[in-house]
């Protein structure tokens, strides 16, 4: 503890020094008419620069953007705007510098004039490095193209930037992929349910960008040409931010200056949240707190599915079925301590009792062709409300408030929220029993902000912020201050960290091969700055093809179970939850406590949430340097060992398994989560920790105290009770939350 003192005020020293040192802007920005375009850039942060783009009409700088302006840290006080005080046409060379980062005009072929933006980093010894250039070989395409495809202004731009075949490409949002490093991916900008591609990436050779667009779109990452599409935009802005190769902290220090450090969860929410699709009843909810309160097993929130409305989009519970809200959310309090959740869908059907004064305001969701239906889920029409309307999102809250928050449940699951349909379009309109995989683009929606090309990747942001302003109206506090309640949402965007929001990875497979790939989902949520981040803790859903999936009374899904649930552990948050089949009932709704799994499997599981709990000092540290400086809580093994080990480096590279199964959680934990059945044993790389003074810090096998050597490969006993977990420094340091 006085040592983490220590470290923590010569940290504050430092800081303060490097801010004097600071090689202050050359400029405030230049605009540069190249032709029928314009280009600004703009010193932005510490060491980056912000680029907007345009054909013929100027912006007027209003446009839908996801970074602050300015941002949180960095020399300026204010806000940029517009604002330059160079102008000149693209025929010759500009410089401009920004703390360690210049960038420079250039053009091809050896011209001296240019149209061509090139960014620089300065070294400590004064040399320069290229990160990347906007890429255009010589009589190709320009690098800032546009095109014309609909009958308005909006363009289509599509941005290439060069890179070398050996660039290492980390975040791009989530995809179910087994993959860390993007580079040779093309990923599409469009949301589906467990797919949330966003447009912030890391490199290896010490840059971070920001692509701060909301239309849908594409990313392409090549061996010579990174590009970035955008289906409908009037301005292409993004930003690109620098820092020493390796030193990850700091590029997720600038990036989410950018774009929102994560506020501090409220400590009750990093217990152990129990969900399953679903209970149906409030007696059966009393029920199950009763039980959590004879089995004295400590749970931190029950959750309420959906279909537990009446109609989709009356965001109430059904009457029915929950006669006294408010004494079902006490009872549970006072059984268990226990906040409670709901789900919400931003579906509105017609018979819904909000579904007449919501289309008579202007507060649904249309089409491009009329107020049409956006999609249809057994057997209703619906359309989703508009969250890019703020007249909608304070509907929507106060209709909560109503009928749940006033009443006891605080907490709001927005499931179904990635836009454009109920997420799932590659069905048949929600109903996958004829036709699969439905080979048209996303439903033709209108929002009061545009149409899905132009701000599809707004609507899950929006959503979030909906539930955002409701509990900060009611709080009276603001953004970025800790949170007393939190939202869970299926989706998300650039900056979403900045929400009291948790992401999840979606409807998932209850299949081994889906857990292993959700190791390098939430390794690539973390290097986009999403920090609160979870999953279904044993998968969603079952694997039609796979008849033990999800079957909790069958040996095969118990032992699944068990691994998937000890991995939960070392998450940001941790939670169950999915649909369940069993021997005794038909159906998909058979129970997941942690007393569902069998006699044997009960203690295991039951260790699992005492440890959690016994963390709690430890997690609670890690969210806070989250908030205070964007120091990620999941860390892929680059961010601590890419300079300190050339093998994690190259496996970095390769994807290989090391790399994107096994991760740190916080600086002390090594975690590799057992991602096959039957196993006994598990083969662990034990990455060689940074050197002082020629010592390596050596790793300790959680289980038996053993200490190995870092930069080995070592097999470790992992009974299905033993998750496979490694640690720095000693057990009671971790304990105490000593997290430096
Ligand atoms: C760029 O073009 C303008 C307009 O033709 C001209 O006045 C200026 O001298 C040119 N600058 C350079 C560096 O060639
Ligand atoms: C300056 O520093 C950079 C980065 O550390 C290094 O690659 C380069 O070789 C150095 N140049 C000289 C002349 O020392
Ligand atoms: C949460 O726990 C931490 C560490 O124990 C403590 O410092 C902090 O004050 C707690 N926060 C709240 C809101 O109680
Ligand atoms: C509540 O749901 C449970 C589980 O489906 C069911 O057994 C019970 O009959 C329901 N009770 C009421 C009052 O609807
Ligand atoms: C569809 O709705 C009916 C009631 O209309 C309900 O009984 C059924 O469970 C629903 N199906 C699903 C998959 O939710
Ligand atoms: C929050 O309060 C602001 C200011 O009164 C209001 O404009 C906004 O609509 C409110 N948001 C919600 C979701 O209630
Ligand atoms: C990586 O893959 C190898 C070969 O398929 C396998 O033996 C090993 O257990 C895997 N390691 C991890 C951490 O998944
Ligand atoms: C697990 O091991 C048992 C006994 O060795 C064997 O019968 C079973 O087929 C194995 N299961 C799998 C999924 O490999
Ligand atoms: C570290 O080891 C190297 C080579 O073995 C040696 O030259 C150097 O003096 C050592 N440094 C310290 C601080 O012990
Ligand atoms: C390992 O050490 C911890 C204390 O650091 C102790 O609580 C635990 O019982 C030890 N485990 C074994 C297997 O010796």
């Amino acid at each position: 503890m006085w040592f983490s003192i220590l470290f923590a005020a010569f940290g504050a020293i430092a800081t303060v020094a490097a801010e004097q040192d600071y090689h202050q802007p050359t400029s405030k920005g230049f605009r540069m008419q190249h032709g029928f375009e314009a280009v600004l850039v703009q010193p932005f942060g510490y060491d980056g620069f912000r680029v907007r783009a345009w054909p013929f009409r100027p912006p007027t700088g209003q446009e839908i953007g996801f970074v602050y302006d300015p941002p949180l840290e960095g020399p300026e006080g204010e806000a940029h705007g517009m604002s330059f005080d160079t102008a000149f046409l693209g025929n010759r060379t500009e410089e401009l510098r920004n703390g360690n980062m210049i960038v420079r005009t250039s053009g091809w072929g050896g011209n001296p004039g240019g149209y061509r933006l090139a960014f620089y980093r300065v070294e400590g010894n004064g040399s320069e490095t290229l990160l990347t250039n906007e890429y255009a070989p010589l009589k190709s395409i320009n690098p800032r193209y546009y095109s014309w495809k609909g009958p308005g202004s909006e363009f289509t731009a599509e941005f290439s930037f060069s890179t070398t075949p050996d660039e290492q490409i980390y975040g791009t949002g989530t995809q179910q992929d087994h993959i860390v490093n993007k580079k040779g991916m093309t990923i599409d900008l469009i949301n589906y349910n467990t797919h949330i591609p966003t447009p912030v990436f890391m490199s290896n050779k010490g840059y971070g960008f920001v692509w701060n667009m909301a239309s849908t779109g594409r990313m392409e990452f090549g061996q010579l040409r990174n590009r970035f599409t955008s289906d409908a935009a009037t301005v292409v802005d993004y930003v690109i931010v620098a820092a020493t190769p390796g030193d990850y902290d700091t590029l997720q220090q600038r990036l989410s200056a950018l774009t929102g450090r994560a506020p501090t969860p409220p400590n009750w929410s990093l217990g152990y949240i129990q969900s399953k699709l679903r209970y149906e009843n409030q007696s059966e909810v009393i029920q199950l707190a009763e039980q959590f309160h004879e089995r004295n097993i400590p749970v931190s929130m029950i959750v309420i599915d959906y279909q537990s409305w009446a109609h989709q989009g009356d965001w109430g519970l059904d009457p029915r079925l929950w006669p006294d809200v408010a004494k079902m959310s006490e009872k549970v309090k006072q059984l268990t301590n226990a906040e409670m959740m709901a789900s919400l869908w931003p579906s509105v059907a017609d018979d819904s009792l909000n579904y007449l004064e919501m289309m008579a305001r202007g507060f649904l969701s249309a089409t491009r062709s009329g107020p049409g239906t956006t999609d249809s889920w057994n057997g209703s029409y619906i359309r989703n409300y508009d969250s890019t309307n703020p007249g909608a999102r304070k509907f929507l809250w106060n209709t909560l408030k109503r009928n749940y928050f006033d009443k006891g449940i605080k907490n709001f699951w927005i499931d179904q929220a990635d836009g454009g349909s109920l997420g799932e379009a590659y069905e048949n309109n929600g109903q996958s029993d004829y036709i699969q995989s439905v080979p048209f683009p996303m439903p033709d929606a209108l929002y009061a902000a545009g149409t899905q090309s132009s701000v599809g990747k707004l609507y899950p942001w929006a959503h979030q912020q909906a539930i955002e302003e409701g509990y900060r109206n009611e709080s009276s506090t603001k953004t970025g201050t800790p949170c007393e309640y939190l939202s869970l949402s299926r989706s998300g965007y650039i900056g979403s960290q900045r929400f009291c929001s948790i992401i999840w990875s979606g409807d998932t497979t209850a299949v081994w091969e889906t857990l292993g790939a959700q190791i390098a989902s939430g390794l690539s949520a973390a290097a986009t700055g999403w920090g609160w981040w979870t999953l279904d803790a044993g998968g969603f859903q079952a694997d039609p093809t796979v008849p033990w999936s999800a079957n909790i009374d069958t040996p095969q899904y118990r032992e699944l179970y068990v691994r998937w649930f000890q991995w939960t552990t070392f998450l940001p948050f941790m939670r169950t939850h999915g649909s369940r089949a069993c021997d005794v009932q038909h159906g998909y709704t058979c129970d997941n406590e942690p007393w569902s799994y069998g006699e044997k499997n009960t203690p295991i599981l039951l260790s699992y949430i005492h440890l959690r709990y016994q963390l709690a000092e430890y997690v609670q540290a890690l969210f806070s340097q989250l908030q205070r400086t964007g120091r990620m809580i999941m860390r892929p093994l680059y961010m601590d060992f890419e300079t300190s080990d050339a093998r994690v480096a190259e496996w970095t590279r390769q994807n290989n398994n090391v790399t994107t199964q096994q991760y740190m959680f916080g600086p002390r934990l090594l975690i590799s989560p057992v991602t096959v059945p039957n196993v006994t044993e598990w083969s662990v790389y034990l990455p060689q920790t940074q050197t002082a003074g020629n010592q390596t810090k050596p790793w300790t096998y959680w289980w038996t105290n053993q200490t190995y050597a870092g930069g080995q490969m070592v097999k470790v006993p992992a009974p299905v009770e033993h998750i496979p977990m490694f640690h720095l420094g000693s057990r009671a340091d971790i304990m105490n939350g000593d997290v430096f």
